[in-house]
Formats: structure tokens, sequence, C-alpha cells
């Protein structure tokens, strides 16, 4: 399976993924603004990877003025209809479709990784303002819950990947692994959960792309089996669940 399947595999699922994905906490974007020295409230901020708008409407809520960029034609339909005065523009991170220093602030949730930042990075420069910042986060596995840990194991096996290690990587990893050596990069870690019915955190799980790649019936299964599992350890029927968000803002050097 490619890396280039992967990140197109959200547009089979798009509808999915706005009703039962996670959004981002209040606290991240404190640190956002206080990372990048400046205030959301009027800042003009690129969305990219903007899927169906989630980081959007929590960027719009702080003020920001947003222009969003997506590959996806599914994707960016969700969005259009969920936000239908907000500008979209089809593209990508690795060749932005917006003019050079027109923006404060570009941000990633959860779709840097999607990009080569032998090509993001440049282009993220030339779109941003001098003083402007690029942030990128995504909602991480809490290892420490016991029931997470080991269901990023179980959903590793049935996908056929390596479980990722539980061990966070340094901040100097972290840089390094998102391409980000030789700017000045600020960190921080946001703690936080949600509590949802076990239907929406199945159906949440079932649009990450590694389970998007699969067959249906191997996903079907995946989720009659974890059904079952989770019914046992929440029999309310109701699910915490708790994300590390990771985020890194690069400036200039
Ligand atoms: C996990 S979703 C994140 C969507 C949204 N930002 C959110 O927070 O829910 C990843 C998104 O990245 C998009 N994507 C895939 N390849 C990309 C690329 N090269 N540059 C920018 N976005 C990309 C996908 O289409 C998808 O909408």
């Amino acid at each position: 399976m490619t890396a280039s399947s992967r990140a197109q595999s959200f547009d089979a699922a798009a509808e999915q993924y706005a009703a039962n994905r996670p959004s981002y906490p209040a606290e991240l974007f404190d640190h956002i603004e206080e990372f990048a020295g400046c205030r959301l409230a009027g800042a003009r901020v690129a969305d990219v990877g903007a899927g169906t708008g989630i980081a959007t409407v929590l960027l719009r809520e702080r003020g920001a003025d947003v222009i969003a960029v997506e590959p996806g034609e599914a994707m960016a339909g969700v969005f259009h209809q969920a936000l239908p005065g907000v500008p979209i523009v089809r593209g990508d991170g690795n060749a932005l479709p917006l003019a050079g220093a027109s923006c404060d602030l570009i941000t990633y949730a959860q779709s840097w990784q999607w990009t080569d930042p032998g090509r993001s990075v440049p282009e993220a420069l030339r779109v941003l303002r001098a003083d402007g910042a690029l942030a990128i986060w995504w909602n991480t596995t809490a290892f420490d819950v016991p029931w997470i840990r080991e269901q990023h194991e179980r959903i590793a096996h049935h996908c056929g990947a390596k479980p990722r290690s539980a061990v966070r990587p340094s901040d100097g990893d972290a840089i390094r692994l998102a391409g980000l050596t030789g700017l000045r990069v600020a960190r921080r870690q946001v703690r936080w959960s949600r509590t949802v019915s076990l239907d929406t955190h199945l159906a949440n799980i079932g649009s990450r792309s590694a389970f998007l790649v699969l067959e249906e019936t191997d996903r079907r299964a995946f989720v009659v089996d974890e059904r079952e599992r989770l019914g046992r350890t929440f029999p309310g029927g109701k699910v915490e669940e708790t994300y590390v968000v990771d985020l890194l803002v690069a400036l200039r050097p």
C-alpha cells in the first residue's frame, strides 16, 4: 500500500470522517498564538489538508480569516456543505495554490504527514509573510491508557503495520521527522479527552486511512470483533477517548 493511496483514501469516507472524527482542544490554539506571536483574531490563515473543516471551524471561532486548501474532491465537498461561506481551493501542501507572502499562519491538522517536507517546507515559507508561522499537529495515541494502547496494537496487527513505540520522540527527533530542521521550532503536547457512543468510536476508528485502504470485509471484521470487546470494557456504551495533541510551530530561523 503506497503512502499516496492512503493520503487519498479519505475521500471514500468523507461524511463518516466529518461525523465521527475528534476535534481539538481550545488550549491548542492558545499555544499556537503564544508560539507564533500573533493573535488568531484577524490573522490570515491557510488551513491545508483542511478535510471536512474540523480545524477550520475552530480557527474561525477564534476570529481567523481562513482559506482552506484540500486535495480531495469529496472531503472538499463536505467542507463546502458545512462551511458554505468559507473559501476552499483544491490543491496540496507540496504546491500551494496561494500567492507569496499572503498568510500570517499556515496550519496542518493531521495532514502534514501526507506532504513531502522537501517541497512543503519551501512552499510554506514562500506563502508566509516575513514573521509568519507554520503550525502542524496531530491527535496522537495516549499510550498510558491501557485499553487505548491495547487497541492500538490490535489495529496495527489487523492492518499489517508495526505498532508505534509508546515512547514519544524527543523534541529533536520530532522536528527531524517532520522535516523542520533548520527552522526555529517550539513543541507542546496537550492531553484531552471526549466521551462518545461506541458507534461513534468505531466509526472514528474506521475512518482512519489504515482502514480505508482495506477491503470492506477486512474492515468490517475488525469492527465486529472490536464492538464485542469494547462492549465488555464499556458496558454503558460510552467510550472515553483520550488523545495527546502533538503540536509543532515553526518560524523562520
Ligand atoms: C486526517 S485528514 C485531516 C483533515 C482535517 N485537517 C482535520 O483536522 O480533520 C488528512 C487530510 O489531508 C489531505 N491530504 C492528503 N494529501 C495531502 C497533501 N499532500 N497536502 C495537503 N493535504 C493532503 C487529505 O485529503 C485529508 O483531507
